[in-house]
């Protein structure tokens, strides 16, 4: 499996596996373990979700060694500002009964909190209970307020991106790019998995492959690390499968056409 470099210094699976709206904890533990089985290494969560929990068991149940997993979770808006993040990651680690995450994230600028929130986890990176620090749904105008403010580099910004928000996406695509951050692409599969389109089955039926995998395969050749999420262990497996074969530079432009600036989430400019 092909890795990316965190800029702290470790390597990261190029995709992983996404859990919102995976239902219960118990729906949870059976799609991470089914994901585990599968290859995935890179897990993401967040308090949010509501899935911890059942996130944790997985793993444990799993038999991998806890350094061979990367876990992801998010910091809720309501617990941004110093104290109530230190909290958050703490009852964080409990739901899910690591000792550890290798990577915490500001879910959404939301508040003007996030900053001191950034000050603790700073606090956390230093002391070895995050092992990297990120943030989620930042903008240009949010990771340039944030830079400067600490030593802490964030390593991720999670943001959603799939071809419909290619061209509203390409200014924090370059801006993290220039600034060494990996962009973990949310929401990758969702709009596609609904209505998918000639332009993305032509392709899929040309190379053999399931529409899914050339997206996915489309967000890996943009330098970002998708989170494809689903319950069905067909669709787990499949959708790891994505390293055997290259889109050419016309799919690629084919793909970044698809624009139309329709998001799954919110649009996170003038937050907080
Ligand atoms: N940071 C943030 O603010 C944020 C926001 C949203 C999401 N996220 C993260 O990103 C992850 C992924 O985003 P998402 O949850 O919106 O889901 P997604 O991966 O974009 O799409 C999931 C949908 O696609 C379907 N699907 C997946 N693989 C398929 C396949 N091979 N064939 C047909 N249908 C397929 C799934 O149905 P089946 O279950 O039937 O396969 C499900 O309905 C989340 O789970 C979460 O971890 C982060």
């Amino acid at each position: 499996m092909r890795q990316y470099h965190l800029n702290t210094g470790r390597n990261v699976p190029v995709i992983g596996f996404g859990t919102w709206q995976i239902g219960s904890d118990d729906a949870a533990k059976a799609a991470v373990l089914t994901a585990l089985e599968a290859g995935y290494r890179v897990i993401d969560t967040a308090r949010i979700y509501g899935n911890e929990r059942g996130v944790g068991a997985a793993i444990r149940e799993s038999g991998l060694k806890r350094e061979d997993i990367f876990v992801t979770t998010k910091l809720w808006n309501d617990d941004q500002g110093h104290d109530r993040t230190l909290q958050a990651c703490q009852r964080s680690l409990e739901r899910l009964g690591l000792s550890y995450l290798d990577l915490y994230l500001i879910h959404w600028p939301a508040t003007s909190r996030r900053h001191d929130s950034w000050q603790a986890f700073e606090e956390l990176y230093q002391e070895g209970t995050i092992k990297a620090a990120g943030v989620s749904n930042y903008t240009v105008e949010h990771l340039e307020d944030l830079d400067g403010r600490g030593e802490l580099l964030p390593a991720v910004n999670q943001v959603e991106f799939h071809p419909f928000i290619y061209e509203q996406q390409r200014a924090v695509l370059e801006y993290c790019r220039q600034h060494d951050i990996l962009v973990e692409a949310y929401s990758p599969l969702s709009r596609i998995s609904s209505s998918p389109r000639p332009a993305i089955t032509n392709i899929a039926k040309r190379l053999g492959k399931t529409p899914q995998q050339v997206v996915l395969r489309w967000c890996i050749q943009h330098g970002t690390l998708p989170l494809p999420r689903s319950t069905k262990p067909d669709h787990i497996a499949s959708n790891f499968d994505i390293n055997s074969f290259e889109l050419t530079d016309d799919d690629m432009r084919a793909l970044n056409g698809l624009s139309d600036g329709q998001r799954v989430t919110w649009d996170p400019a003038g937050m907080g």
